[in-house]
């Protein structure tokens, strides 16, 4: 049996390592029977965003880049499309493996289908109800037309389900990001903060405040549109960090690029740069990201995958969204994190909550480490 994984960007790189880890070591038990071809579409290609993930989740090396880098979302998925056609018109694969819910996870998915080739989709029936992301589109289409969808919970399972997904194609399997994250947690622990602040100044930082001690420092990562396009939301969000919370605790800040552009163009920049108790970093690894997470006081994030980590961990999170597709991850489900959406107000009174939590860590069913070779059950009991 062939099967092509997909990967394209950072997010994508923690559920993959564990899937390809289960192809490895059933293809160890059984003589080499499944053959595995690795595509990355090139969507996060800088070193800091793609390759040291790779180096890290000893993923190996892509079989085939596609190389389609960044661009308008109609750029993306149509570039992806035409490219991985002609990947599986030559290597005529039984599955194709798709993840979470960037945007190769629909071009992938649409074009396997047209070829009629079976799309297993991991991470499946997240619904945030929220039509403006662009995850939540890639989602909805990439479930409709996959034969295998594999959930992380089940609210997910029961979205399918109301949706008419037949039974058959629905299996509820855990959290696949858990398998990486339990792989790499005790060696993320033994990391000091000094040194991933270290190895990590933003370039052209000039930081000489104080390095900050677990407990007393926020970690925030931020990279979507709705928060940091519109100055009227970006704006007073920084201003509450830098004359609010930078006065209890140091802010950890690993940027992505949009935000950073962003903070240039709404003149924030030198304002940020320039506060001793504000630490910018490149993006940085996946364990240094777990060690940070692990040493918090609280998250600020509008990520999905972190606040599912901050659950493990028991990291108060206030995610900066007014929805989110996770709800498992969330404290009226016994969760660590709280929805503030991009009012101050809100995260103000929700931030002086959060100050006086404690780590609770909490562990939905079936994240346990051990949903990558769930997934490939369930795609061999189909094959
Ligand atoms: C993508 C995913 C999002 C995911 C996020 C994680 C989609 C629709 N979005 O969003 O779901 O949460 O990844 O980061 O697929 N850039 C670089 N270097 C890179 C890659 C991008 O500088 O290696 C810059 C691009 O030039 C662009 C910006 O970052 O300006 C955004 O990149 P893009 O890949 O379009 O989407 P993300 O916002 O990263």
């Amino acid at each position: 049996m062939k099967i092509i994984s997909v990967v394209a960007a950072k997010p994508n790189f923690m559920k993959i390592a564990p899937f390809i880890r289960a192809i490895e070591e059933f293809n160890y038990e059984h003589k080499n029977t499944l053959s595995h071809i690795l595509v990355h579409t090139g969507q996060h290609y800088d070193i800091r965003m793609s390759e040291s993930f790779f180096k890290e989740l000893s993923i190996p090396e892509p079989d085939i880049n596609l190389e389609i880098g960044s661009g308008s979302h109609a750029e993306q998925l149509g570039y992806t499309m035409i490219a991985f056609e002609k990947v599986l018109l030559e290597h005529k694969p039984d599955w194709v493996v798709v993840v979470g819910d960037v945007n190769a996870t629909l071009s992938c998915s649409v074009t396997a289908k047209r070829l009629n080739v079976k799309v297993c989709h991991i991470e499946a029936g997240l619904r945030s109800g929220d039509m403006s992301m662009p995850e939540e589109i890639n989602r909805l289409v990439t479930d409709r037309i996959s034969d295998l969808l594999l959930t992380p919970d089940i609210i997910s399972s029961a979205n399918l389900r109301s949706e008419g997904t037949p039974d058959h194609k629905i299996a509820f399997v855990g959290n696949i990001m858990i398998d990486t994250l339990e792989d790499n947690r005790e060696i993320a622990a033994s990391k000091t903060l000094d040194n991933i602040i270290n190895n990590n100044l933003l370039q052209g930082s000039n930081f000489r405040g104080a390095l900050p001690a677990d407990n007393s420092y926020v970690v925030m990562t931020l990279h979507r549109p709705s928060n940091v396009d519109l100055e009227q939301v970006f704006v007073p969000l920084i201003e509450f960090l830098l004359n609010e919370v930078t006065n209890d605790f140091t802010l950890i800040w690993p940027i992505h690029p949009r935000a950073k552009k962003q903070l240039k163009a709404f003149g924030l920049w030198e304002r940020v740069l320039g506060n001793d108790s504000i630490i910018l970093l490149e993006p940085v690894g996946y364990r240094e990201m777990l060690r940070l997470n692990m040493g918090a006081k609280m998250m600020l994030t509008d990520s999905g995958g972190l606040q599912e980590e901050c659950c493990i961990l028991g990291t108060p999170c206030l995610t900066l969204r007014w929805n989110t597709e996770r709800p498992v991850t969330l404290r009226e489900f016994g969760g660590a994190s709280v929805l503030v959406g991009n009012n101050i107000d809100r995260i103000r009174e929700e931030y002086h909550i959060a100050v006086l939590q404690d780590r609770k860590p909490i562990r939905p069913e079936l994240w346990d480490g051990k949903t990558a070779e769930r997934c490939l059950q369930e795609i061999l009991k189909r094959s």
